[in-house]
C-alpha cells in the first residue's frame, strides 16, 4: 500500500525504552506519534479492557481479536488519514507486538496471527519496524526502577506475565526480525538513550530516506 507518509513501528519487549525512543523519533522527524493498543478514543477503551487485571486472562484468541479491533479503529481514525496527507507516523508497538505476544508468547499459530493481522489492517504493514533489543537482566532492572518511581502503580496484566512468557516474546521478536530483514532493523537498546536515538534516526534515514530536523 503506497501513501506519501511512511509508517514506522518501534518494537520490543517490556523495559527496552521503546516509548522514549518513539517520542524522540517522532519529534525529530516531525511525525505523528501514537501507540498500541490505543491511539484513538475507542482503541484506548479497548486497551483499558485488555490490560485490566481484575477481569482475569481472556482466551488467547479473544486477546488477539481485541488487539486487532483496536488496531482497525486506530488505523481508520488516525494512521491512514495522517499517511494519506503525507505525514509520517511513529507507533509505539504495532503488528510485530501482535506476532510476538499473541503468536510466540501465547502460542497461537504465528501464520494464523499474521493472516488475521493482515485482514484487520486492510493490508497495511509498517514501512520499517525497529526492534530495540536489550539483555533480559537489564530489562528487568529497568522495569524495577520504573516501578520504584511509580509506587502504587502495578504492572499491567500482560507485563505481569511470568518470565518464561516474556522470554518467548523476546525470542519471537528476534525471529521476526531475522526472517524479514528488509522490513526490520535490530538496534542495541542498552546504550544511553541519546545514543540509541541517534541509531534509530540513522536507520530511518538509511532505510526510508527520511531526514530529521536536528
Ligand atoms: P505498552 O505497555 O508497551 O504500552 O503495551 C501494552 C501491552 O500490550 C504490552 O505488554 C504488550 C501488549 N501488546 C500485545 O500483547 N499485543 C499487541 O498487539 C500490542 C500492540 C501490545
Amino acid at each position: 500500500m503506497h501513501t506519501p507518509g511512511r509508517l514506522i513501528a518501534i518494537e520490543g519487549g517490556e523495559g527496552v525504552g521503546k516509548s522514549t525512543q518513539a517520542a524522540l523519533l517522532a519529534c525529530t522527524i516531525g511525525a505523528v506519534l501514537s501507540r498500541e493498543p490505543g491511539g484513538s478514543p475507542i482503541a484506548e477503551r479497548i486497551r483499558d479492557l485488555l490490560l485490566d487485571h481484575s477481569l482475569g486472562t481472556p482466551a488467547p484468541r479473544a486477546e488477539l481479536y481485541l488487539m486487532l479491533a483496536a488496531r482497525a479503529e486506530h488505523l481508520s481514525v488516525l494512521i491512514e488519514p495522517a499517511l494519506a496527507v503525507g505525514r509520517h507516523v511513529v507507533v509505539d508497538r504495532f503488528v510485530g507486538s501482535t506476532l510476538a505476544y499473541q503468536g510466540y508468547g501465547r502460542g497461537l499459530p504465528v501464520d494464523e496471527v499474521r493472516r488475521a493481522c493482515d485482514l484487520a489492517s486492510g493490508g497495511r504493514w509498517p514501512d520499517l519496524c525497529i526492534l530495540l533489543d536489550i539483555p533480559r537482566d537489564l530489562a528487568e532492572r529497568r522495569r524495577a526502577a520504573q516501578q520504584a518511581q511509580l509506587p502504587g502503580v502495578s504492572p499491567d496484566r500482560i507485563e505481569a506475565e511470568e518470565p518464561e512468557f516474556h522470554r518467548r516474546v523476546n525470542e519471537g521478536f528476534r525471529t521476526l526480525a531475522s526472517d524479514d530483514s528488509g522490513r526490520w532493523v535490530v538496534l542495541d537498546g542498552s546504550a544511553p538513550p541519546p545514543q540509541v536515538a541517534a541509531a534509530v534516526l540513522g536507520a530511518v534515514r538509511a532505510r526510508l530516506g527520511i531526514e530529521g530536523f536536528l
